[in-house]
C-alpha cells in the first residue's frame, strides 16, 4: 500500500486546476445502462473510483474505453443484470447501478454495500424507492433481488439522501407514467446526473429543486457530456490555501457549489479573492475559529467536514465541528491527535482547541476525506509525516500529491513495493 511523505511548514502558491466531479461521473456513468446505446464523457477524474465503476458496467456487458480524461462507453451488449460483491464492498457507488438495471432489463440482482469505516451506510430509502415504482424485492444471501415493470409513483423521501435520489431518479425515467420525488437531494451533483438523463431524452422538470417531476419515456438515446468540476477537491484546496496558502489560484470551480463554504472561509479571515474565474486563497494572519455544522446541500458538506477540522487546528480559539450527516464520521480526529491536534470528541462534534503547533509523525488513512484532512494538516506541521494507506485518497482525488506538490508542497508517494 503506497504512502506518502510530507515535510510540512512550506509556503503554497501558484495554480491548481480542478479536476470533474467523482460525484457526479458515478451516477452518471451508471445512467449509460439505462439505455442500449454510445455515450461520450469528458472531463472524467482518472481515480479509483472511475475505474471501478467502469469495471462493473463490463462485468455487466458494456465496453468502455477511457484516456485523456474522456470515456466512451457502449452499453448495447449489456445482458447480465448483476453487481457481484466482490465489488460493491469496494464503493459503495456500485449501488447506482440498481435503478437503471432494473429499468432496462425489468430484474437485477445487487450487492448490498455493507458498511464502511465510519459505520453503517443503510440503504431503505432506494429499497423504498425502488417499491413505491412497483419492483418487488427480496434479500438472497446479501444481494438485493429487484423485479417488476416500473410505473410511475409519488416518493417522499422521510430525509435527504444523494443516493437514494439518483437511484429513484433513473428509475423514473423509463418507469410508466409520472413520479414525483419530494425531499429529493439538491446536491451539484445529482443535478448533472438529471442534466445527463435530459440529454438522454428524460423528462425532468425541477431539476436543482428538492421537487423533481418525471414523465416515464418508452425510449431513450446516447448523448455525450462533460462532468461537472468537483466542488469537494475545490474545497479541500481552499482549504489547503488557508492553511498554508499565498496566493493559490484554483481554476475550474464552480462558485455557486461552494457559496456557505466560501463564506465559513471568510469568516475565519482568510484573504479570498475573485478574477478571471479563478479564485486566489491565503492564509490569514491570524485564523479566527469559526463552528461548522454538516447538512445536505446547499448547506456545508459532510466532505468537508474532516478538511474544517484540520484548518481549526491552528485558528485562535476554539470551536465546534458537528457533523449531522454522518454521526460517526470521527475516524481522522484521533489521527489528527497524533500530529498533535487538541481535539474532543462528544457523540455527532467535536471541539477543536487551537491553535496547536503540528508536529509531523506516522498516521493512517481511513477513507477518501480522512485521507485530506491528514494531508492539510501534515502540510502545516513543523517535521515530517508519513501517511499510510493512501489508496483511500486515490479513490476520490486526481492526481492530489503531484497537484499539491506543483504548489510547492513537499509530498512525495513511496509506492508499496519500497
Ligand atoms: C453521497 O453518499 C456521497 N457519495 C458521499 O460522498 C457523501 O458524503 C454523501 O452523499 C452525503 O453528501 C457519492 O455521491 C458517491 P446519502 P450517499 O444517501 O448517497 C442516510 C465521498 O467522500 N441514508 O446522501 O451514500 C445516510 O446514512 C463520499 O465522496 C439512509 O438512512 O449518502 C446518511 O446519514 C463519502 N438510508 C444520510 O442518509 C439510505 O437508504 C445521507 O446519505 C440512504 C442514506
Amino acid at each position: 500500500m503506497d504512502k506518502f511523505i510530507i515535510e510540512g511548514g512550506h509556503t503554497l502558491t501558484g495554480d491548481v486546476h480542478i479536476s470533474g466531479a467523482k460525484n457526479a461521473v458515478l451516477p452518471i456513468m451508471a445512467a449509460s445502462l439505462l439505455w442500449p446505446d454510445r455515450y461520450v464523457l469528458h472531463n472524467v477524474p482518472d481515480l479509483r473510483d472511475t475505474h471501478t465503476m467502469a469495471h462493473l458496467l463490463e462485468i455487466i456487458g458494456a465496453s468502455i474505453s477511457f484516456e485523456a480524461g474522456s470515456m466512451q462507453i457502449d452499453t448495447t451488449a449489456c445482458r447480465n443484470p448483476e453487481a457481484p460483491y466482490e465489488l460493491v464492498k469496494t464503493m459503495r457507488a456500485s449501488f447506482y447501478v440498481l435503478g437503471p438495471l432494473l429499468a432496462r432489463f425489468g430484474k437485477c440482482r445487487v450487492s448490498l454495500p455493507g458498511g464502511c469505516n465510519w459505520g453503517p451506510r443503510p440503504v431503505d430509502l432506494h429499497l423504498k424507492a425502488i417499491e413505491s415504482l412497483g419492483a418487488s424485492i427480496s434479500l438472497d444471501s446479501g444481494y438485493i433481488l429487484a423485479e417488476g415493470r416500473l410505473r410511475g409513483a409519488t416518493i417522499d423521501f422521510d430525509i435527504r439522501s444523494v443516493g437514494a435520489t439518483g437511484n429513484a431518479l433513473m428509475a423514473a425515467v423509463l418507469a410508466e407514467g409520472e413520479t414525483i420525488l419530494t425531499n429529493a437531494a439538491e446536491e451539484p451533483e445529482i443535478t448533472a446526473l438529471a442534466y445527463f438523463l435530459q440529454k438522454m431524452g428524460a423528462q425532468i422538470e425541477g431539476i436543482g429543486t428538492s421537487t423533481l417531476h418525471v414523465r416515464g419515456q418508452k425510449e431513450l438515446h446516447g448523448t455525450e457530456d462533460e462532468i461537472v468540476a468537483d466542488r469537494i477537491e475545490a474545497g479541500t484546496f481552499l482549504i489547503a490555501g488557508a492553511l498554508a496558502g499565498d496566493g493559490v489560484r484554483i481554476a475550474g470551480v464552480c462558485e455557486d457549489h461552494l457559496t456557505l463554504v466560501l463564506h465559513k472561509l471568510e469568516a475565519t479571515g482568510t484573504e479570498l479573492r475573485r478574477r478571471d474565474g479563478l479564485i486566489e486563497v491565503s492564509r490569514a494572519a491570524e485564523i479566527h475559529p469559526v463552528d461548522i455544522v454538516t447538512t445536505p446541500y446547499p448547506g456545508y458538506p459532510t466532505d468537508l467536514q474532516a478538511q474544517w477540522i484540520a484548518l481549526m487546528t491552528q485558528a485562535d480559539g476554539s470551536c465546534i465541528v458537528q457533523d449531522n450527516i454522518y454521526r460517526d464520521r470521527f475516524a481522522h480526529v484521533p489521527e489528527l491527535i497524533r500530529l498533535g491536534a487538541q481535539i474532543r470528541l462528544e457523540g455527532n462534534a467535536v471541539t477543536v482547541l487551537g491553535p496547536t503547533e503540528l508536529i509531523g509523525a506516522p498516521v493512517m488513512s481511513t477513507d477518501i476525506r480522512a485521507s485530506a484532512s491528514l494531508v492539510l494538516a501534515a502540510l502545516a506541521a513543523q517535521g515530517t509525516s508519513e501517511i499510510s494507506r493512501v489508496y483511500h485518497l486515490d479513490r476520490g482525488y486526481e492526481a492530489f500529491e503531484k497537484k499539491l506538490a506543483g504548489l510547492g508542497a513537499h509530498i512525495e508517494r513511496v509506492p508499496a513495493s519500497l
